[in-house]
């Protein structure tokens, strides 16, 4: 049977090419950067609120304001079987394997919905904005973060250039062009005008390990399937042309431009 190359449900059978992704963005990111922290301002959060957070990877936000002593009821959605199974060990969260378009809750049953770098994935973006919006009160908040349109994009022409001599592409079905300049004109249209806060920033790798590990973490979006049989050469590419960078501009740092933005609207 032939591969059928990279897909949504490939890249999120694992938990670890996402953490990877996060925990880069943690240590590498050239200005302090904590998406949890700029979601949670945009939030506004007093401590009893009931919080939904659909497409909740590995339950790290939800597991921060647990562990922050949260009083309101919080809730995990995602499609991926390994994100739920991930989030529902996560104490004081309920994980709960659904749809963004299609969510198994009753009107206005939370306080507070967010939706963090995960629009882009949904087919149809703006049906998931109405069910945000529809499972929230009157008065609550729909908070919502997507990407800037190029973000880290010397790095993905680094791994593209590489998985091209194997006739692999980046696909085009796993995101749908949903980013920092198309969503605030679909929330408008769909659930009410959005307040935006844009986060600018960059990676900045020192050395060549990190940005090879980070490099790798970005293949599904590539068209390198987990499966790929050429999968270890392209690898092995990457690392040879991040080293050769490194090796070639002796104490410079590889700089990769970045951002996203928080969109936030009350509901009415
Ligand atoms: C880039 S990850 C972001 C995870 C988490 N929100 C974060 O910021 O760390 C995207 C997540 O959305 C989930 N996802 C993608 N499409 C989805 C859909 N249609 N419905 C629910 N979850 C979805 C994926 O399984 C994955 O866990």
């Amino acid at each position: 049977m032939s591969n059928p190359g990279p897909t949504l449900a490939s890249e999120y059978a694992s938990t670890s090419p996402l953490q990877v992704r996060i925990d880069t963005h943690a240590r590498y990111s050239e200005h302090p950067d904590d998406p949890v922290a700029s979601v949670l301002d945009a939030l506004e959060l007093v401590g009893g609120e009931d919080v939904a957070d659909i497409g909740c990877g590995d339950g790290r936000f939800l597991a921060h304001l647990a562990q922050a002593g949260h009083r309101g009821r919080l809730v995990g959605v995602d499609n991926s079987p390994a994100m739920v199974t991930t989030t529902a060990i996560v104490p004081g969260v309920d994980a709960v394997l659904a749809e963004a378009t299609t969510l198994p809750f009753v009107d206005d049953e939370f306080d507070r919905t967010t939706a963090r770098h995960m629009l882009y994935h949904v087919p149809d973006p703006a049906r998931a904005l109405r069910e945000f919006a529809r499972i929230t009160r009157p008065g609550g908040r729909v908070t919502v973060t997507v990407n800037h349109h190029a973000t880290a994009a010397c790095t993905r022409e680094l791994v593209t250039d590489c998985a091209r001599p194997y006739g692999l592409r980046p696909v085009t079905h796993m995101t749908n062009g949903m980013d920092s300049t198309t969503l605030p004109d679909l929330m408008h249209a769909t659930i009410g005008a959005a307040r935006i806060q844009v986060f600018d920033n960059a990676l900045v790798f020192h050395s060549a390990p990190p940005l090879i590990r980070f490099a790798e973490a970005l293949f599904s979006f590539c068209g390198i399937d987990t499966h790929s049989p050429h999968r270890a050469d392209i690898l092995d590419a990457v690392a040879t042309e991040i080293r050769d960078w490194f090796d070639s501009h002796p104490g410079s740092a590889w700089r990769d431009l970045k951002g996203y933005i928080v969109a936030t609207t009350i509901i009415e």
